[in-house]
């Protein structure tokens, strides 16, 4: 998404609401291959993902099949979020080659062949680590369900040298919960 819209970092709103969130990631339409060569199955195609620096081979029916479904249904890493799906939200996003991507809209074989970063990768990541420390220093979270998201695009950020404020003005996750302002703080060290 490229809404460059500061002003939600800058709220002295908080809505406090905790809308649902929909934790629905589509079908599952393939299976993991387990280790080795990629598996390919009658009608399907055999993938190799890297994820946090670790090789995931899996059977996908469909190439075009979303990064966020892969992630979560077959490589089986749940930390990374289905919102909107039409690339709105933010809350699907992950590194690839080090930049913030929403991986409901971008497909496997896509993917295949990149550094993929999830949330579970960040403590592994010297960015990542500072991140999520200045996350828990200002209890960012609410109810959590944008948070890697938004740790991701921060650290995307980061990694593109941004600093301090200047990392909000390259993010334009969504946050039903309003946790603007405390990103906004989180990031300030950064
Ligand atoms: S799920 Fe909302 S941008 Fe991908
Ligand atoms: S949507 Fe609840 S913390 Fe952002």
């Amino acid at each position: 998404m490229e809404d460059s819209s500061p002003s939600k970092y800058n709220t002295n709103t908080n809505s406090g609401s905790n809308g649902s969130s929909s934790s629905n990631t589509g079908s599952n339409s393939g299976s993991v291959a387990g280790s080795g060569s990629p598996a390919t199955t009658s009608g399907g195609s055999g993938v190799t993902l890297n994820v946090n620096g670790k090789s995931y081979p899996i059977n996908v029916s469909s190439t075009d099949m979303p990064l966020l479904w892969a992630l979560r249904d077959l490589v089986g890493l749940t930390g990374t979020k289905y919102g909107c799906g039409v690339e709105i939200c933010g809350a699907c996003t992950v590194l690839i080659n080090g930049q913030p991507e929403k991986s409901c809209d971008m497909s496997v074989s896509e993917a295949a062949g990149k550094q993929i970063m999830t949330v579970e990768g960040l403590a592994a990541d010297p960015d990542g680590k500072k991140a999520q420390a200045a996350w828990i220093a200002n209890q960012v979270p609410q109810c959590g369900y944008c948070q890697s998201g938004m740790l991701m695009s921060a650290v995307g950020a980061m990694k593109a040298g941004h600093h301090g404020s200047s990392i909000t003005g390259e993010m334009n996750n969504l946050c039903v919960c309003g946790t603007y302002q405390r990103v906004t703080a989180a990031v300030q060290g950064l």
